[in-house]
């Protein structure tokens, strides 16, 4: 349940962002790596970063300059240099210019993590004092900037996020699989007032049914064989905060009567306890079950319905929103680039077109991991030879006209060319035909 934080770490040595990498990562931080200040910048633009570890000596730009800039543009992210010793007076003026700390090279991991959280604790400082001294002066751009999309439906409900987020109604996201539920519910709570109070995620599916309660409202001792002391649950400790209720659908009936309490009261009550406590907490549910289908068979209770809806927000499908294929497509490209190969991949147009046709039915996240998987496999470039077959050969049925079966056949064999980059031998053999029938059928 704890947040990783995201490190971002900048240096053209491989070897030492591999170092660095490993001993962040069994620190359980994420790592974000980049090889040199233009990329360092890219990710800081798209990624929340919340420490940035870099060396200074760097071809083209050095990481003076990415200091400088990071200063001036992330001023609350703390800054780590890492530099060789006979560059120590070098660290001191990076210190400076904006950077909390140095390490000198080589250090041990046990140095690594103590610098690292110095940094990371004067972060928490800045946070604490500039929330309460100031809100709400971030620009509108960079809020946000983890949802990507253009297309009406995203900004649609950019715009619901930025109405709901500095109050406690309680929100309800609905949308199919993989459409950004999660990443909507953060989105809301992180851009938010309150986002300095935890943020707790529970998934109402993952936990089994009988101890969902418990692990919800908490327990006092003796509550049930095994309850030794007194535990508080998930809402006590999202005071102040945000629980988010993920697969609310889920949820036996017994701990809908109880939710629908803590709604209606604003205070819970532990497993075994006579007396209730309250508790100041916005609550975000999801689902991609139809709820109004299992009010209709009594498995969803319609009041709780009503409290939960509040303000709710649909997250479209992604073959919805086509528009942010491309821009979607980047970030993954980007980010897995980045992670597999030291570089930024493209997509030759062929293989964007495919990306563009097909309709998604696992949405935001099936394109992440064929994007992934294709970053892997291809070498600078993607091409169709590197997307899974189901991409290839989906077919386009119209939707309204009907057609007759030769124009159809024709279409197909056209789509099956396209996707083997005009190779009639491939096409053949996929169709399942001579090449000679098929040079019969397009000529
Ligand atoms: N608009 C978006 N921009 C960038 N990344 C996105 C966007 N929407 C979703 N993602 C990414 O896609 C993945 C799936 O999103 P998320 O987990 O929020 O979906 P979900 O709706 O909760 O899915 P499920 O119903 O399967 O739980 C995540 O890695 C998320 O960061
Ligand atoms: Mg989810």
């Amino acid at each position: 349940m704890l947040q990783k934080e995201n490190i971002l770490i900048v240096d053209d040595d491989i070897n030492i962002l591999e170092l660095l990498q490993r001993h962040l990562h069994s620190m359980n931080y994420h790592t974000y790596k980049a090889v040199s200040v233009k990329e360092a910048v890219a990710i800081l633009r798209d990624s929340e970063i919340d420490l940035l570890i870099t060396d200074l000596k760097m071809p083209e730009v050095d990481g003076f300059e990415l200091i400088q800039f990071a200063s001036e543009h992330y001023p609350n992210m703390p800054k780590l240099v890492v530099t060789g010793y006979p560059s120590v007076q070098d660290a001191l003026s990076a210190i400076k210019s904006g950077a909390v700390d140095y390490l000198v090279k080589p250090f041990t991991k046990e140095e690594l993590k103590q610098s690292v959280l110095k940094s990371l604790s004067t972060a928490t400082k800045r946070k604490i004092s500039s929330a309460t001294s100031r809100q709400g002066t971030q620009s509108e751009s960079k809020k946000y900037n983890e949802i990507i999309g253009e297309s009406e439906g995203i900004k649609n409900v950019i715009q619901i996020i930025d109405r709901v987020k500095d109050n406690k109604a309680t929100i309800f996201i609905s949308g199919e699989s993989g459409t950004g539920k999660e990443l909507v519910a953060r989105s809301i709570h992180y851009n938010g007032k309150f986002s300095r109070a935890p943020f707790i995620s529970v998934n109402c599916g993952g936990i089994p049914e009988n101890l969902l309660e418990s692990e919800l409202f908490g327990y006092v001792k003796g509550a049930f064989t095994g309850a030794n002391e007194n535990r508080d649950g998930f809402f006590q400790a999202a005071d102040g905060g945000t629980i988010f209720l993920d697969e609310i659908g889920n949820a036996s009936l017994a701990v809908q009567s109880r939710l629908l309490r803590v709604l209606q009261e604003k205070e819970v009550m532990k497993v075994g306890d006579r007396k209730t406590e309250k508790i100041d907490v916005r609550v975000i549910a999801a689902t991609n079950s139809n709820l109004k289908e299992m009010i209709a068979k009594e498995t969803f209770r319609e009041d709780l319905f009503y409290r939960l809806t509040v303000v709710e927000i649909n997250v479209p499908p992604l073959r919805d929103r086509k528009e942010d294929i491309p821009l979607l497509a980047d970030k993954f490209l980007f980010k897995y680039g980045n992670e597999y190969k030291d570089r930024y991949v493209t997509i030759d147009p062929e293989a964007q077109v495919l990306l563009q046709r097909y309709d998604w039915p696992g949405n935001i996240r099936e394109l992440e991991n064929v994007i992934q998987r294709a970053v892997i496999m291809c070498d600078r470039t993607i091409g169709v030879e590197d997307l899974p077959e189901t991409l290839k050969y989906q077919i386009d049925f119209p939707k309204e006209e009907l057609v007759p079966l030769k124009e159809m056949e024709k279409k197909y064999i056209e789509k099956v060319l396209a996707a083997t980059g005009n190779n009639q031998t491939k096409a053949a053999e996929i169709l399942n035909i001579d090449r000679k029938t098929l040079r019969s059928k397009i000529g």
